[in-house]
């Protein structure tokens, strides 16, 4: 087997970066719908950096040709004993030990950190096998958490949107929604800050050993500076019960440079304040500020956990459908100096 030269990139060099990004696009081809980041969101966010983690990119180099990649993102604010990474491979050269050589640099890097986790996203289809899968658990990883991942048609489905407001609106009378497009408002920045440092503790995690984020104003604010820059818009509301207190959240994304789609991220509500039709009604009013102000997206995405009743419940109504399914593995590595393959 070939001995793969992996070195660190420079993330200010815009060839090395569009290469990642190329062998990104084309390790994830396979998949039922295109969700790899544009190439100018990607290029913003290296260029310019993050404050929230750490970010490195390796490369793996047959001669002069990049033929693997690998990203490592060290969080900076909490969950200082994990890096999240992912690794990507020229599909012509598969199965010759090229992913095997980055996920190595991967890991001594991370053990170089003072890390212990590594956590990494793998993608596949809705039923049956998945290589990514067995690469992973080839390399000692297990499975952590596994999503569905869907796909909401938007023109196919906002029909029921009238009905569905109709059948919920007494339920969270008592709720007030707050929308806001890019900039978090001050009068709610601090409940948001709160929901933020819920969600890793309410949500479904599995097997995933991650604590509560830290947040503050300034993440907020640095946060929205680095999705400006990479053409993103984020859409959010966000439900204040009658004391004042932030109950619940909702986040989507919409790329202006892929402008057929928006992600969702996450949905929370508190506990005390749930079984008031809060989730769908923080979705549904999302969906209407969506469709209202960039009726190019046709599709949104979502993942959830398949133990999680209500929100699949919730994203059942609105009519998402279930298009592949993203495992999150996660290996804890060896504490031993030498670095070698920690397995099992
Ligand atoms: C998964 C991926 C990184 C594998 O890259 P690669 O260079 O082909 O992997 P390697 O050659 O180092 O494979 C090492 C071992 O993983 C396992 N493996 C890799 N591909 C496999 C496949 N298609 N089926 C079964 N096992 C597989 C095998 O045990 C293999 O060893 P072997 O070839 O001696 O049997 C690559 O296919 C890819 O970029 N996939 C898309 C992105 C992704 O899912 N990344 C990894 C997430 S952990």
């Amino acid at each position: 087997m070939a001995d793969w030269d992996v070195r660190e990139l420079d993330t200010a060099d815009e060839p090395s970066m569009r290469r990642h990004w190329e062998l990104t696009k084309a390790a994830n081809a396979d998949r039922p719908f295109d969700l790899v980041w544009g190439w100018e969101t990607a290029w913003a966010t290296y260029s310019g950096g993050r404050k929230d983690s750490d970010v490195h990119v390796l490369g793996a180099f047959d001669g002069t040709t990049m033929v693997g990649s690998g990203e490592l993102q060290l969080p900076l604010h909490d969950n200082l004993h994990l890096a999240y990474s992912e690794v990507f491979v020229d599909p012509a050269v598969t199965r010759r030990g090229v992913g095997s050589a980055v996920l190595a640099e991967v890991e001594r890097r991370v053990r170089d950190a003072g890390r212990d986790t590594v956590v990494v996203e793998v993608y596949a289809p809705a039923q049956g096998p998945s290589p990514n899968l067995e690469f992973a658990r080839a390399h000692g990883y297990t499975p952590a958490l596994e999503e569905g991942m869907k796909a909401l048609d938007l023109a196919a489905t906002e029909d029921r949107w009238d009905r569905i407001s109709e059948e919920i609106a007494g339920h969270h009378a008592a709720y007030r929604l707050v929308a806001w497009r890019e900039r978090v408002p001050e009068e709610v920045l601090e409940g948001y800050c709160r929901l933020q440092e819920a969600f890793n503790d309410e949500a479904p995690m599995g097997e995933l050993e991650v604590e509560a984020e830290k947040w503050d104003g300034a993440r907020v604010r640095a946060r929205e500076e680095r999705l400006a820059r990479g053409g993103l818009t984020e859409l959010a509301v966000l439900a204040v019960a009658a004391d004042g207190e932030a109950v619940g959240l909702t986040e989507l994304a919409r790329s202006r440079h892929v402008p057929w789609r928006a992600m969702q991220s996450g949905t929370l509500v508190l506990p005390g304040h749930r079984g008031h039709r809060l989730g769908i009604a923080l979705k549904l009013a999302n969906l209407r500020s969506l469709r209202q102000a960039f009726p190019a997206v046709s599709h949104v995405f979502t993942g959830n956990a398949g133990n999680n009743a209500a929100m699949n419940a919730v994203n059942d109504l609105l009519g998402f459908e279930p298009v592949e399914r993203c495992i999150e593995v996660q290996k804890r590595l060896r504490s031993d100096a030498d670095g070698s393959a920690a397995d099992g």
